[in-house]
């Protein structure tokens, strides 16, 4: 083992024989270029603290956001700094947050003169390397846009519904197979995993063709879970804190990040994107999914890996967090479970089920910053003045805790609101219009939406129609770490049979 060591004999003995004239000469030179540095960057620091100084925040600004994502439970802290510091909060040196949807329509519409900020260079991967998410120039993301579209409209390749009722029949079965619980028989079903299990299927499936292979397995493959798990909280802070990301993109330190190259975990995954770009374009056959759409648009291979692979972590968390936090709030409000039972009873009955389910208001589940510069002259936003340059974060929890939009009782898991007053009027469009801001909006509104809401409405009834589902461990029902990226495990729910059989 190597190690390098530091001692006495390597301090200044190459000035030789004049220690005391050129030693003092240095140390005076080295003292006072330390001294300038310290000077010009506790300058700096206050230059930065001051031009926010007018924005309310925490005491603890300079660490407030890696606070945040350090914590894990940010889907507490930041309605609670929302309610604290009123609608605009100051979380880092040069970020401000907001959780208004009238700065939302402002900073994210489609004239908007806002640009992409650090965050988003932060989520190339490798880093530096650009692609639709990633890209800060307008332009580029605009040419990439108009390549992506007709593969994520579905209407290119005969639309999404046929791979997504493949992969629900596989989730189907593999319950029927394995996790039916009866009396005396308890079969614990980890839906913490299998939820991306389902996702990451699905998005294979729809994107190139084949799924990964997760249900059908029922198996972490490649450890990605447990690789994603490990890294994501340190992910966290590299993608949010400018600074890092530059560091973290450089050796030795970069060698702690995940690497497209890797056999196991997030790069395996990455080789089967790869894999399947390859040997799409070598056979030259022809496929019925995005990739098909992709390459009639034009994009070469390279582009066709980055996309195929952000498409892969874009959806796959998403998705999952979606399918968990509808599950746990419809488990553990009994009234409402059983009276969305009966609904879809009902309308199965009539032949006409309805997609009734969704992401639950309050569990949003993209919550990176989303940070957009403001433009050069400055902006007023909620009254304060904001220079050009500041990083404006979009605080979507906070958002969808507002209870001026939801309601005194916005904390609380009670879909009824929607339907409240005819489900129709000024609050409610309000309401549909703030939910529909957990997918972005203008230029960057989220692509795979339509694909969400189609997974999520297709297995969630599915779900409820045939099992009568309880939560294994009422007293802790999941481990839950909340630093930008969701991290869950543990959520064991006990399948059993309906009696009333229904079903397929
Ligand atoms: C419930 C599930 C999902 C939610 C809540 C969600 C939310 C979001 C949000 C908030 C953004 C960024 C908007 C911004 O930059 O301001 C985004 C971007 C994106 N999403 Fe989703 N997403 C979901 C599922 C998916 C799925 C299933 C896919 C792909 C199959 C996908 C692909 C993407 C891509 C490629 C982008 C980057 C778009 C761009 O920058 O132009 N997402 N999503």
């Amino acid at each position: 083992m190597l190690s390098f060591t530091l001692t006495p004999r390597c301090s200044l003995s190459f000035l030789g024989n004049h220690p005391s004239g050129l030693a003092a000469l240095f140390a005076r030179g080295a003292a006072s270029g330390i001294a300038a540095l310290l000077l010009s960057a506790s300058s700096y620091a206050f230059y930065k603290w001051y031009r926010l100084s007018h924005v309310p925040g925490p005491f603890w600004t300079p660490y407030s956001l890696f606070k945040l994502l350090s914590r894990g439970r940010m889907y507490e802290d930041l309605p609670a700094l929302d309610r604290k510091y009123g609608p605009l909060v100051r979380i880092g040196p040069n970020i401000v947050m907001y959780s208004d949807p009238e700065t939302f329509g402002r900073v994210v519409g489609v004239r908007s003169p806002y640009t992409k900020g650090s965050f988003y260079s932060s989520v190339a991967i490798p880093p530096l390397v650009s692609n639709v998410f990633s890209v800060t120039d307008a332009e580029e993301h605009k040419a990439l846009r108009a390549k992506l579209a007709g593969g994520y409209s579905g209407r290119e390749h005969g639309g999404f519904e046929p791979a997504i009722d493949t992969i629900v029949a596989t989730f189907i079965s593999l319950i029927e197979s394995r996790y039916i619980s009866a009396p005396g028989a308890s079969r614990p079903f980890d839906m913490a995993k299998r939820a991306q299990f389902f996702s990451l299927d699905v998005v294979s499936a729809v994107s190139h063709g084949r799924p990964f292979g997760f249900l059908r397995r029922d198996e972490d493959l490649h450890g990605f879970l447990a690789d994603t798990d490990m890294y994501w909280p340190l992910l966290a802070l590299v993608v949010c804190i400018p600074g890092l990301t530059g560091l973290f993109s450089r050796w030795p330190f970069r060698l702690a990040m995940p690497l497209v190259d890797d056999e196991s975990g997030a790069g395996a995954v990455f080789g089967f994107v790869r894999d399947s770009v390859t040997e799409r374009l070598g056979s030259g056959k022809r496929g019925e999914d995005m990739l098909q759409s992709f390459i009639d648009a034009g994009m070469s291979r390279y582009e066709l890996e980055q996309e195929l692979y952000v498409e892969t972590l874009a959806g796959s968390d998403t998705v999952a967090t979606a399918i968990r936090m509808t599950l746990l709030c419809l488990l553990t409000s009994p009234a409402t479970y059983a009276k969305l039972q009966s609904e879809l009873d009902a309308a199965a009955a009539a032949g006409a089920i309805s997609r009734r389910a969704g992401v639950p208001a309050a569990v949003p589940p993209a919550t990176g910053l989303m940070t957009k510069v403001v433009p050069p002259g400055g902006d007023t936003v909620q009254g304060y003045e904001l220079p050009g340059g500041t990083e404006l974060a979009v605080n979507i929890v906070g958002l969808m805790h507002r209870r001026d939009i939801f309601g005194e009782d916005a904390d609380v898991f009670r879909p009824e609101r929607w339907l409240e007053g005819g489900g129709d009027g000024a609050r409610v469009r309000r309401m549909v219009s703030a939910v529909d801001m957990v997918f972005g909006g203008g230029r960057n509104t989220c692509p795979g939406r339509t694909i969400a809401l189609i997974e999520i409405n297709k297995l969630i009834p599915e779900l409820l129609r045939r099992y009568d589902m309880a939560i294994v461990r009422p007293e802790k029902p999941m481990r839950l770490f909340h630093g930008v990226f969701w991290v869950t495990n543990d959520f064991f729910v006990r399948f059993t049979r309906r009696e009333t059989g229904q079903g397929p």
